[in-house]
């Protein structure tokens, strides 16, 4: 079988090679098509590939149609809203994720970025301490999970609301469990988000929602930039002065974003699973699970039933 390893952005070279030992181990073939620049290439690489490996690349309609013996896109992380899973599973073609494996490295560069933020961006000037502030997760996923455990290390008081996850499960990881996203936003200094990206979170965190934080309230994105309502957001901050925005995903009014001087920070590429770890894991996993699913039908992992 034909595996197609396809990435814009790019897996560790340690990744690479473990993707490639997994796959091979089970006589299969990996096609690499890294750092593409333009969707023809992927177009072309796909033709007669089996399995296909992405990150957060666009697997539309045209893709699914340029793949004429697809059986399974196995997407190397969480987030599978780059996929048309609706249309893929209309062509019978499978599509997985792999769930917790970048999850660390995620919830690792929430605090690289707090610290960061609360520290004026390393401006020289006093800022504040991370230690005894209530810290607002809001979906309490791998990721979020991950987040409250680090922020243990930091002293935070921490809270979380999950829609989809009960109040006691959330107690049971020693976090205060509130009653709704309006109570998280209410009452905390600092709100992360790991909500995923769909139609109904898409503009979800808007003026209202985040105009309920407290003074000097930090919103801190590292999931996606759809969930946030941008002009929204923009209009908040410049009214209020004493907010901060820290994205790990580009919001397209950057430009607009960037006037809030001091209060608004971008990486200049989503960073957040990038680790040679959790390429690693996400990568790995993702093979074994193509193998599987050759092996023995497995779709432990699929997300379009
Ligand atoms: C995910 O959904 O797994 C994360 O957002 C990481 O995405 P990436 O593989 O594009 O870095």
């Amino acid at each position: 079988m034909k595996v197609l390893v396809a990435t814009e952005k790019p897996f560790a070279a340690t990744a690479v090679e473990g993707i490639k030992k997994e796959i091979e181990s089970a006589g299969n073939q990996v096609i690499l098509l890294e750092k593409y620049t333009d969707n023809s290439q992927l177009l072309e690489a796909i033709n007669d590939v089996d399995a296909m490996i992405v990150r957060s690349d666009k697997v539309t309609p045209e893709v699914l149609d340029a793949a004429k013996a697809l059986k399974i896109v196995v997407r190397a992380g969480a987030g599978y809203d780059s996929i048309d899973t609706a249309y893929a599973k209309e062509k019978n073609i499978i599509v997985e994720n792999t769930p917790g494996q970048n999850s660390n490295a995620v919830a690792e560069l929430v605090f690289g970025l707090l610290v960061y933020a609360v520290r004026n961006f390393y401006n020289g000037k006093a800022g504040t301490e991370l230690k005894d502030k209530k810290l607002g997760i809001l979906a309490f996923g791998n990721v979020g999970r991950n987040v409250a455990r680090i922020a243990k290390g930091f002293g935070m008081d921490i809270y979380a609301y999950d829609a989809y996850c009960p109040a006691e499960a959330i107690e049971a990881a020693g976090v205060h469990a509130v009653k709704s996203q309006d109570e998280l936003f209410r009452t905390c200094d600092i709100i992360s988000l790991h909500i995923p990206a769909t139609p109904e979170t898409k503009d979800s965190i808007d003026y209202r929602t985040v105009n309920q934080l407290p003074k000097g309230g930090i919103l801190i994105n590292t999931a996606r930039k759809e969930v946030i309502n941008e002009p929204e957001l923009i209009k908040l901050l410049s009214e209020r002065a004493d907010l901060k925005y820290i994205t790990d995903i580009k919001p397209d009014a950057d430009t607009d974003f960037q006037q809030l001087e001091g209060r608004y920070f971008t990486t200049p590429k989503k960073m957040g699973a990038q680790t040679a770890e959790a390429n690693t894991n996400a990568g790995i996993a993702a093979a074994k699970q193509i193998n599987a699913f050759f092996k023995d039908g497995c779709t432990k992992y699929q997300v379009n039933k």
